[in-house]
């Protein structure tokens, strides 16, 4: 390429990689894949390797570049970086709006309203448009450089768009993380054996300081600009809102979620707009801040001692407190899970007085060292269940022992279990644990399982709770005046519900060890063990080895269905439903398990002569194979009976082996 070709191709792929960090970061609207993007990137590191001369400090190339410091340089602020004052509730906001009203001597002002990010302030110093220097807040007066650091960071752009700004311009804005990257870097401190960071906050913040720009580099930090510093050739627009505008015509990132209101009432419907968005939003914040739009009466307001009166931040309640552990318990939810609760002294956060927060798991306890006395910081955000983030360090008093989940359940005593692998430690007691009985009498009752009909939610609550009905078994010995005696309970429809478990006696194998409850035999493996094993007791005896040899039951099913059937309580409600009247046919335990049919796909279609549809279904399964409505290029065998459907035509058309009811027998038989 000619020297003259090179210069163009570098000028023209930087600003094509500028633009598309715009549409990214700015606009939220990417146009290129990911790929795309990377491949002009490789072409431009290419072209200034060939050509170092022609690397610029604006390139996009320069991001990430420098050796690391050895400490930051300080920078002396030219416009102080000042907080602003808060307001915790609409008195505080009213009386601000007052005093603006009154200093200024005005009917009617508008506000600007903006969110309040929860990460840090810095300033950006562009000179012709061209970024030169960042620094953080530091005390206000003088903070840190930190402008290789900012360079890394994507969403600030290396160069302005357009030429309608200042010569010399500083903006201001907050670095933050996002909570998703959040979550991931610290997924990969975690996998790293390194500390993991408590907040986004603290996250950004740690990034933003590092010595190594490398490392920052490696932290997907973000940006959003919300005003501006030292002004120097150039006049700016005469609003907050039109600053904003200018800034993100700019390339700046400015955050969407604002607008510009007048009195009270709309500074109070932004707060509570942007609350109510609050959980979903990409990014914390930590309330809203109201800024009066005119920057002439901006001026006129100025500031007291280190915060401008012609603002306010309305804060949110704060998601995070520390309190004191007072004890560390277990729960049993409804699914079994055995978790730790820390019981705290109350402390209240995210709008409510908490006094208990989870712990997750065991593993969590010890990996933050969470122990009974120790203070800690808990989290509440919107309706998630409060957490204990981390212990304050250097609080502990003595040696309070290290925290050990109990070996048996607290509510029925059966044995608590880990499996290899899992976090989650579960109660065994799966049908008479008093924690999960609700759960376990649904399920027993659910469509696919007993399929009781009538038997939902609101009754299995009232049964439990008035002491009726303990475990499934029980249900067969109520009676007409127990029913008819509940809450929005006839005797109609408590006769209903009589004649609906009546009927649910006559069952199927399969349904009656789906309906049991065990863990991990969903309806398909429940199916596949009552096929396999054709008895009840056939399948109670059974080893795991011989479980084993079952389609599809791994180790993990095996296990559990031994660990079930290994529990006296389960045999006994077993026992006990049995004599309740609880019946099925039962068959001889299948003679192979590996004929042809074996794992083989079927698909009906037309009248076959002897067999109903639901007859030859039963038929396929009970030799291992399945039936699907539709044909694929999955099926293996099509069965055509009299006029059959389009089935045939597409099972020709794929070349599928097409028999007649005859031919099926045929085949069955040989297995
Ligand atoms: S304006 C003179 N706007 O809040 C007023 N600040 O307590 C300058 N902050 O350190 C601040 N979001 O880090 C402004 N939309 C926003 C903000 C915001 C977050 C932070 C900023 C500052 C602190 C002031």
């Amino acid at each position: 390429m000619a020297r003259r070709d090179v210069t163009a191709r570098v000028e023209q792929l930087r600003c094509a990689i500028d633009e598309h960090n715009y549409r990214y970061y700015v606009l939220d609207a990417p146009t290129i894949s990911d790929a795309a993007y990377d491949h002009m990137f490789r072409e431009l590191l290419a072209l200034e390797a060939e050509h170092p001369e022609l690397v610029s400090p604006d390139s996009p190339t320069q991001r990430v570049g420098g050796a690391p410091l050895a400490a930051f340089a300080s920078v002396t602020h030219r416009v102080p970086m000042l907080s602003l004052n808060n307001a915790f509730d609409e008195e505080e906001v009213a009386a601000f709006d007052r005093r603006v009203h009154e200093s200024l001597e005005r009917e009617h002002v508008q506000y600007d309203c903006e969110p309040k990010f929860d990460g840090l302030a810095i300033s950006l110093l562009y000179q012709e448009g061209v970024f030169v220097q960042g620094a953080t807040r530091g005390d206000g007066y003088t903070g840190e450089d930190v402008t290789a650091n900012l360079k890394t960071i994507r969403s600030i752009p290396l160069r302005l768009r357009g030429t309608s700004f200042p010569r010399a311009l500083e903006l201001r804005g907050e670095v933050i993380l996002y909570r998703a990257d959040f979550a991931r870097l610290n997924e990969a401190q975690r996998n790293r054996g390194e500390k993991e960071f408590v907040n986004p906050r603290n996250a950004a913040a740690g990034s933003l300081r590092q010595l190594d720009p490398r490392i920052t580099a490696a932290r997907p930090l973000r940006f959003f600009a919300y005003g501006v510093g030292h002004v120097e050739g150039g006049r700016l627009p005469a609003t907050q809102s039109g600053l904003l505008d200018l800034l993100l015509e700019a390339g700046l990132p400015v955050c969407a979620e604002r607008a510009v209101v007048s009195g009270l009432d709309g500074l109070l419907a932004f707060h509570a707009d942007l609350f109510g968005k609050r959980p979903a939003l990409p990014y914390e914040i930590d309330g809203v801040v109201y800024k009066v739009d005119r920057i002439a009466d901006q001026q006129r307001l100025g500031f007291v001692s280190r915060a401008p009166r012609f603002a306010v931040a309305h804060k949110f309640p704060s998601e995070e407190a520390t309190t004191e552990v007072v004890d560390i318990e277990v729960q049993v939810g409804r699914t079994g899970a055995v978790t730790p609760v820390a019981r705290l002294r109350p402390v209240f956060v995210g709008g409510v007085t908490v006094t208990n927060a989870t712990l997750h798991n065991e593993d969590e306890v010890h990996r933050k060292d969470v122990r009974v006395g120790d203070t800690v910081v808990v989290r509440r955000a919107g309706d998630v269940i409060p957490e204990v983030l981390q212990v304050v360090p250097g609080k502990r008093r003595g040696h309070p022992p290290v925290f050990h989940l109990p070996k048996k359940c607290p509510v029925c005593g059966s044995a608590v279990i880990r499996l290899p692998g899992e976090a989650i430690a579960r109660c065994s007691g799966g049908l008479v644990c008093a924690a999960q009985r609700k759960q376990a009498l649904l399920h027993f009752a659910s469509r696919r399982a007993m399929d009781v009909d009538g038997l939902g939610e609101k009754l299995v609550d009232q049964l439990v709770d008035r002491g009726l009905v303990r475990t499934p078994a029980d249900l067969y010995a109520l009676t007409l005046e127990q029913l008819a005696g509940l809450e929005r309970m006839g005797e109609r429809s408590a006769q209903r519900l009589l004649d609906a478990l009546a009927k649910s006696k006559g069952t199927t194998l399969a349904r009656f060890v789906y309906a049991l409850g065990i863990r991990n035999v969903g309806g398909a493996t429940a199916k596949d063990l009552a096929a396999h094993f054709g008895r009840l007791d056939a399948l109670m005896a059974a080893g795991e080895a011989e479980l084993e040899e079952v389609a599809d039951v791994g180790p993990v099913v095996a296990a559990s269905v031994r660990r079930f059937f290994g529990e006296q309580h389960n045999v006994e409600v077993v026992r006990a439903l049995r004599r309740a009247g609880v019946t099925w046919a039962e068959g001889e335990p299948r003679r192979s398990t590996r004929g042809p049919a074996f794992d083989k796909t079927f698909v009906l279609t037309g009248a076959l002569p002897d067999m109903t549809r639901e007859a030859a279904t039963a038929l396929i399964e009970a030799h291992g194979g399945k039936v699907s409505g539709s044909v694929s290029t999955r099926t293996d065998y099509v069965v055509a009976g009299a006029e059959p459907g389009s089935k045939l035509d597409k099972a020709r058309a794929l070349g599928i082996a097409v028999i007649d009811e005859a031919g099926l027998k045929r085949l069955l038989e040989q297995g």
